[in-house]
């Protein structure tokens, strides 16, 4: 499927611009094993880079226009370096555009290029495909450019592009975790220092599937940044209480439940989620390595739970398969996975039981919402690369 991608996006490129590129680089979309929306409230997370990538294929222009061609989409964005650099009203470039802009700002500057990308990371299902666009680029212009910058600065970039052109306000997981995958690892990341370590995700008996519920929802429109202010003003009203409590890692469940009447419920049930989920995270990192899948799949389902009722990020659609699961014993753990609103559901399945499972799951989601379930068996493998050898068209 790699090669497939390969292939097919030089070849376009080859056809658009009459030439080969003079690079090829591989940017992966992400899996979250636990830590979800503690990203940006000071958590520490656990995701991993998967076997699908979005290809890039690039080659400096003569000239100083920009040609940026979303082979998938069979558009083409084109503007000079010299132009003041601003969102547009496509999606797609406002991740690239938002990326140049950051350079711009530490004062690089760049030729033209011609760029085609293409991809087998499904958009709005949670995988993070925005992220693997930003940091593919990123790291792409880095390499070509020869810019020196260092694989953090590259998914810092890219979160900022995140930030100021398309106006989401996400943490650093996705961008850190496309950037610095390791095959058959997920990454221990500490949010706050961004100091990180890898745990080898070897499930032994059982495997990860993901369950596309196909809702897509983007995070703009889904609230996402309306939780991030939620928490905010909720972490400030148990600052003003408690000055010794700096982030959510410091916030201990008593003194949390002593503001309860003050915080009011909804910002009382945000922040109860994520102290718990930050204590998730790190019980979950202990079950993985002593090899209690068990452990990590009540985790799982725990940081559902949570999601759903107090962080309120889940729909009913992303409910339901993880509801259908909880009582089949070839399913230890379940939950949704990403910003939310739709998207996936992360299961962990005992091995050789996924197509029966997927056959019984999507006849009965059909049955309830009239929409046709993916499947997706991900490998966890390393972040974004260039492509060494040359590919023959
Ligand atoms: C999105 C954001 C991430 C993170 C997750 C939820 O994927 O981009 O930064 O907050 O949602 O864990």
């Amino acid at each position: 499927m790699k090669k497939k991608l390969i292939a097919a996006t030089t070849a376009h490129f080859k056809s658009v611009f009459q030439h080969e590129p003079e690079s090829v680089f591989l940017s992966p979309g992400r899996i979250n094993l636990i830590g979800e929306h503690v990203d940006y409230n000071d958590g520490f997370v656990l995701p991993a880079a998967i076997n699908k990538y979005i290809c890039f294929a690039i080659s400096t222009s003569q000239t100083d226009e920009f040609t940026l061609v979303a082979q998938d989409l069979n558009e083409t964005y084109r503007f000079n370096w010299s132009e003041t650099l601003q969102p547009v009203d496509k999606m797609w470039v406002n991740y690239m555009l938002g990326v140049l802009h950051q350079m711009k700002m530490k004062g690089f500057s760049f030729a033209g290029l011609n760029v085609v990308f293409s991809s087998t990371i499904p958009m709005g299902a949670g995988l993070s495909s925005s992220a693997a666009l930003e940091c593919g680029f990123g790291y792409a212009l880095n390499k070509l450019f020869k810019l020196g910058l260092s694989r953090e600065e590259i998914a810092l970039i890219g979160q900022q592009s995140e930030h100021t052109f398309v106006g989401v306000k996400c943490g650093i997981m996705d961008q850190f975790a496309s950037v610095f995958g390791k095959k058959n690892h997920v990454i221990k990341l500490d949010c706050t220092s961004l100091e990180h370590e890898y745990h080898t995700a070897d499930f032994k008996n059982y495997t990860l599937v993901l369950f596309d519920s196909h809702v897509k929802h983007t995070h703009l429109t889904s609230g996402y940044n309306d939780r991030r202010n939620e928490v905010e003003q909720g972490l400030n009203t148990i600052k003003t209480h408690y000055p010794s409590v700096q982030t959510f890692r410091d916030c201990t469940e008593n003194q949390l439940e002593s503001l309860r009447n003050e915080l009011g419920e909804t910002l009382y049930k945000r922040c109860h989620f994520v102290i718990q989920e930050i204590r998730r995270v790190n019980e979950a990192v202990k079950a993985l390595d002593q090899n209690q899948f068990e452990q990590l799949g009540n985790l799982m389902f725990e940081t559902h739970e949570g999601l759903s009722k107090e962080y309120e990020v889940s729909c009913a659609e992303v409910d339901f398969l993880v509801e259908f699961v909880k009582n089949k014993k070839q399913v230890i753990g379940s939950r949704m996975m990403g910003g939310g609103f739709g998207g996936c559901s992360i299961n962990l399945v005992e091995k050789g039981s996924e197509k029966a499972l997927f056959e019984s799951i999507s006849k009965a989601y059909r049955e309830q919402f009239g929409i046709t379930l993916s499947y997706y068996k991900v490998k966890i493998s390393k972040g974004t690369s260039k492509v060494k050898k040359k590919i023959k068209n």
